[in-house]
C-alpha cells in the first residue's frame, strides 16, 4: 500500500489539533465501592493528595477528599452523607486542594468543619478561602514569642505563663477542668482584641451548646468563632475540624483589621486556637485510616498521626514585624485515661508542644481548682512573655511552693516540727489557697500580681485557712475603691514600683486590721 506524503501530513496535523482537546477533558473516574464514609474510585490517575473531588452528579452529588492514592485506585473521604452515592457513579476532579471559607463575618458564629453555619443565623459571607493544610511559616517570617497570652488564671499566668504564638498543651483525665481552662482563657480575651477559635471535636452536641451559651453569657462570643464536629458527625468531620480552625485563624494572623494582607505598616491580628480535643481527632484519623486499609501502627494508630499533629501545631507562630507581627497561639487539649500520660497520643503531643498544663483528678477532687499540678507543668517559652511585675512576684511563689511540696511529703509522718518548717508549711497551704480560682472569673494581671505579692510577703500567713480566699477577694475590692491608682499603675507600667509597694503595704495593713477584728468579734459583724 502506498501512502502519499500529503496524507501523512494531514494525519499528523489532525492529531496535533486533537491533542489540546484531549487534555481539556475533565478527568473523571468511577466509584468501585462505597461504605463507612469512604469511597474507592479508579480512573483518577492525576488526582492530587488532598484534592477536592465531586462524587455523583447533579442534586445527588457530594464532595469528597482524595485521601489515599494507591496504584490502581483512590481512597476518598466523603464529606457529607454517603447515602446518595453508589457504586458505578462518576467522580470528577476539581483541581483544587480542599479549602474552607474564612473571614471576619465568621466571628460570633458556630460553623461545621466545612465552614457552613449551624447556628441558624443565616448564611455567612466569606472574605476568601484558605486551604485546610498550609505549610507553616518559615524561620525568616517568624519572631520569638514575647507578648503574654493572659489566661486570667493565677495558677497559669504566674507559674506556667503562655506567650502569643506559643503551643501549650492542656492535658488531663476527663472532668478535670480542661475545657474550663480554655473557656476562661477565651473569656479573658474580651478586652485584648485577640480573636478566639474554639474547635470542639467529638463532644456531645449539648456540651457544645452549653459552651456557646456560656460564651454568650460572658460577652465572649463577639470575638469568638466556634467550629463544631460533634460525636454524632462522621469521622472525616472530626479529622478536619482542627485544620479548619487553623485555616480560619491564619486569615486573621495574615490580614490587618482592614482585610488587607498584613505588613510592616498593617499590623496582623492575634489569634487563639483551642483544639478540644486532639485525642478525638486522632481516633477519627485512626478510623479513616483503617477504613482505607493503611497499615496500623502503635495502638492501631496510623504511623503518620504524629505528623498530622505536628503539621497542625507548627502552624501556631509569632510573625515577624515585616509580616505584620500577628500571632496564632494554639491550646491543644488531650484527654488521658487514668492519668496515663505515657500513652501514644499524649507523648506525641507533649513532644510537639512548648509545654503542658497537667490537670489532675486527685487535685480536682480535693478542691484544688483549677486542678493544675504546678510541680510538673511547664511552659518553655512563656517566661519571656511575662510582664515584669508578674515575673518578680512569680519567682518567689515558685520557690515557696517547691519547698512546701517537699516538706508536705515528709511532714505527713512526723509530729514535732520546728518553727521554720511549720512556717513554710503554713505559707505553702496559703499559697495553694490563693492559686484557687472559680470558673468564669478570669482575673486581670494587676490583681493577680497584688494577690501573689500579698501572699508571698506574708500578709496572709496569719489568716485562718478557710478565710484566705475571702480575704483576698475583699482586699482586692478594698483596693479598687481606696487605691485604684495602685492597680492602674501596675497595669500601665507593668512593674510594681517602690511607691506602689508602700501603698500596697499601707492599704493591706489597714484592711487586714479591720478584717481580723471582724473575725474575732463574737457577732462576726
Ligand atoms: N475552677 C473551677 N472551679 C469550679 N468548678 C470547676 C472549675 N473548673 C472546672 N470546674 C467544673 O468541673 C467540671 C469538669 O470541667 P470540664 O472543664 O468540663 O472538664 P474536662 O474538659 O476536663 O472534661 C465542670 O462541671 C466544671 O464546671
Ligand atoms: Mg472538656
Amino acid at each position: 500500500m502506498e501512502i502519499r506524503a500529503e496524507e501523512i501530513s494531514r494525519i499528523i496535523r489532525s492529531q496535533i489539533e486533537g491533542f489540546d482537546a484531549q487534555v481539556d477533558v475533565a478527568e473523571v473516574g468511577t466509584i468501585i465501592s462505597v461504605g463507612d464514609g469512604i469511597a474507592r474510585a479508579y480512573g483518577l490517575e492525576k488526582v492530587m493528595a488532598g484534592e477536592l473531588v465531586q462524587l455523583g452528579e447533579g442534586d445527588r452529588s457530594v464532595m469528597g477528599l482524595a485521601f489515599n492514592l494507591e496504584e490502581d485506585n483512590v481512597g476518598i473521604i466523603i464529606l457529607g452523607s454517603s447515602d446518595s452515592v453508589k457504586e458505578g457513579d462518576q467522580v470528577k476532579r476539581t483541581g483544587k486542594i480542599m479549602s474552607v471559607p474564612v473571614g471576619r463575618q465568621f466571628i460570633g458564629r458556630v460553623v461545621n468543619p466545612l465552614g457552613l453555619p449551624i447556628d441558624g443565623k443565616g448564611p455567612i459571607k466569606a472574605d476568601t478561602t484558605n486551604p485546610i493544610e498550609r505549610i507553616a511559616p518559615g524561620i525568616v517570617d517568624r519572631k520569638s514569642v514575647h507578648e503574654p497570652m493572659q489566661t486570667g488564671l493565677k495558677a497559669i499566668d504566674s507559674l506556667i505563663p503562655i506567650g502569643r504564638g506559643q503551643r501549650e498543651l492542656i492535658i488531663g483525665d476527663r472532668q478535670t477542668g480542661k475545657t474550663a481552662v480554655a473557656i476562661d482563657t477565651i473569656i479573658n480575651q474580651r478586652e485584648t482584641g485577640v480573636i478566639c477559635i474554639y474547635v470542639a471535636i467529638g463532644q456531645k452536641r449539648s456540651t457544645v451548646a452549653q459552651v456557646v451559651k456560656t460564651l454568650e453569657q460572658y460577652d465572649a462570643m463577639k470575638h469568638t468563632i466556634i467550629i463544631s464536629a460533634t460525636a454524632s458527625d462522621p469521622a472525616p468531620f472530626l479529622f478536619l475540624a482542627p485544620m479548619t480552625g487553623a485555616a480560619m485563624g491564619e486569615y486573621f494572623m495574615w490580614h490587618g483589621q482592614d482585610g488587607k494582607p498584613s505588613s510592616k505598616t498593617n499590623a496582623g491580628g492575634h489569634v487563639l486556637c483551642v483544639y478540644d480535643d486532639l485525642s478525638k481527632q486522632a481516633a477519627a484519623y485512626r478510623e479513616i485510616s483503617l477504613l482505607v486499609r493503611r497499615p496500623p501502627g502503635r495502638e492501631a494508630y496510623p504511623g503518620d498521626v504524629f505528623y498530622l499533629h505536628s503539621r497542625l501545631l507548627e502552624r501556631a507562630c509569632k510573625l515577624s514585624d515585616e509580616r505584620g507581627a500577628g500571632s496564632l497561639t494554639a491550646l491543644p487539649v488531650i484527654e488521658t485515661q487514668a492519668g496515663d500520660v505515657a500513652a501514644y497520643i499524649p507523648t506525641n503531643v507533649i513532644s510537639i508542644t512548648d509545654g503542658q498544663i497537667f490537670l489532675e483528678n486527685d487535685l480536682f477532687n480535693s478542691g484544688i481548682r483549677p486542678a493544675v499540678n504546678v510541680g510538673i507543668s511547664v511552659s518553655r517559652v512563656g517566661g519571656s512573655a511575662q510582664i515584669k511585675a508578674m515575673k518578680s512576684v512569680a519567682g518567689s511563689i515558685k520557690l515557696d511552693l517547691a519547698q512546701y511540696r517537699e516538706l508536705a511529703a515528709f511532714s505527713q509522718f512526723g509530729s514535732d516540727l520546728d518553727k521554720a518548717t511549720l512556717a513554710q508549711l503554713n505559707r505553702g497551704q496559703r499559697l495553694v489557697e490563693i492559686l484557687k480560682q472559680g470558673q468564669y472569673q478570669p482575673m486581670p494581671v494587676e490583681k493577680q500580681v497584688v494577690s501573689i505579692w500579698m501572699a508571698t510577703n506574708g500578709y496572709v500567713d496569719d489568716i485562718p485557712l478557710p478565710h484566705v480566699r475571702r480575704f483576698e477577694k475583699e482586699l482586692l475590692e478594698y483596693l479598687e475603691v481606696n487605691a485604684p491608682e495602685v492597680l492602674r499603675g501596675i497595669r500601665d507600667s507593668k512593674v510594681v514600683s517602690d511607691e506602689a509597694k508602700v501603698a500596697l503595704k499601707d492599704n493591706a495593713t489597714a484592711f487586714k486590721e479591720d478584717f481580723m477584728s471582724q473575725l474575732t468579734s463574737p457577732t462576726g459583724a
